[in-house]
């Protein structure tokens, strides 16, 4: 049987980081509301006076998953970024990142966009890829620049996200798992929205976010469950759950919905707030560097966003 497993992962965030107290002076709010309310405590954004964008965040995230994989640009099969926030609506940023790091002209190099969930789509979508690519490994990034479509008159929004990226490099082989993929949409333009590029829409990022938390308690222990049953395991045979950092409190409802031990399913909210499609890599990667997962590990990945979208899956570390 033939499936993948994650050889490395890699990430970027931008250097300006912008504390509660920082928010503070920007809209009525404070740190005790936002951190109490969401677990956030500070979100970086790109500065483009110190040349950061989103292609340079999607260069960095992917240039160290490769090191990390010990791959060469020339072996990736698959390139993927899963965005909506990319600096061009074409060239996509998987182009520009193909570009980059000079990868082959047959490789397949396309953007996706399923908001917070696009990761883990984009993890199912390279694992369907594959069999069919040129050669057998995956670069799979997600990076927002939510701050490019922040409204930052309105509290209700601005305080929740961040600006970062995270990747991965999947490889396809003989012996390797399925990564028991689940997913959905339910097509919805109101409960979260943002406006396209040349858009006759002037404004921002609107989201009704109570609309958003009910979805969101709904879908993250659906997928939980759904993953574990795909692959016919519980609970306690997976190492850590990496659930996507839109609200601390969305992840404890989950966690304690389902008897999940707390201890694997840490999370990094309080210091990136909401990174949309980055949010599941940048934690994965967090996870790797603090030695909590590494060769061997299974973890259990779950998404929502905009769209709706949720997504989950499964993956091991080679
Ligand atoms: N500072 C101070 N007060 C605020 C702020 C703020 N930043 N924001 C809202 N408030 C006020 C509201 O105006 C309201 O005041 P009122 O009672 O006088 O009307 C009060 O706080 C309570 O507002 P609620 O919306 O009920 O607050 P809630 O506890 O629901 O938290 C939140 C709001 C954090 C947005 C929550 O609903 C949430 O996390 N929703 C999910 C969002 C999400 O997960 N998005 C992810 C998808 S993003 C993507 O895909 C791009």
């Amino acid at each position: 049987m033939m499936g993948v497993k994650i050889l490395g992962t890699g990430s970027a965030v931008p250097s300006r980081v912008m504390t509660n107290d920082d928010m503070a002076k920007i809209v009525e709010t404070s740190d005790e509301w936002i951190s109490t309310r969401t677990g956030i405590r500070s979100r970086r954004y790109c500065d483009a006076e110190v040349g950061e964008s989103h292609r340079t965040l999607v260069r960095d995230a992917a240039a160290r998953a490769l090191e990390a994989a010990g791959i060469e640009p020339a072996q990736v099969g698959v390139c993927l970024v899963a965005t909506f926030t990319a600096d061009t609506c074409t060239p996509s940023a998987a182009c520009l990142l193909q570009a980059d790091l000079g990868m082959p002209e047959d490789t397949l190099c396309f953007d996706l966009n399923a908001a917070c969930a696009g990761f883990v789509y984009g993890l199912h979508v390279a694992e369907c890829l594959l069999p069919g690519a040129a050669r057998p490994y995956a670069l799979v990034v997600g990076a927002d620049t939510l701050s490019r479509v922040m409204d930052f008159t309105d509290r209700t929004t601005c305080v929740l996200f961040g600006d970062g990226a995270g990747a991965a490099v999947l490889e396809r082989a003989e012996g390797y798992p399925e990564l028991h993929a689940v997913w959905g949409s339910r097509g919805d333009d109101t409960s979260l929205y943002a406006p396209g590029v040349g858009c006759d829409d002037p404004s921002y990022l609107h989201m009704d976010g109570r609309a958003v938390f009910r979805f969101a308690t709904e879908v993250m222990p659906r997928c939980t469950t759904e993953v574990l049953e795909r692959a016919g395991i519980s609970a306690d045979e997976v190492d850590r759950f990496v659930y996507h950092q839109a609200n601390k409190r969305i992840v404890d409802y989950s966690v304690k919905k389902l008897g999940l031990d707390p201890a694997k399913c840490e999370g990094n909210i309080d210091h990136t707030g909401n990174t949309s499609a980055g949010s599941v890599p940048i934690l994965l990667d967090e996870l790797v560097h603090a030695g909590k997962l590494g060769s061997g590990s299974r973890v259990l990945m779950a998404g929502f966003g905009a769209g709706l979208t949720w997504a989950g899956a499964l993956a091991e570390f080679a």
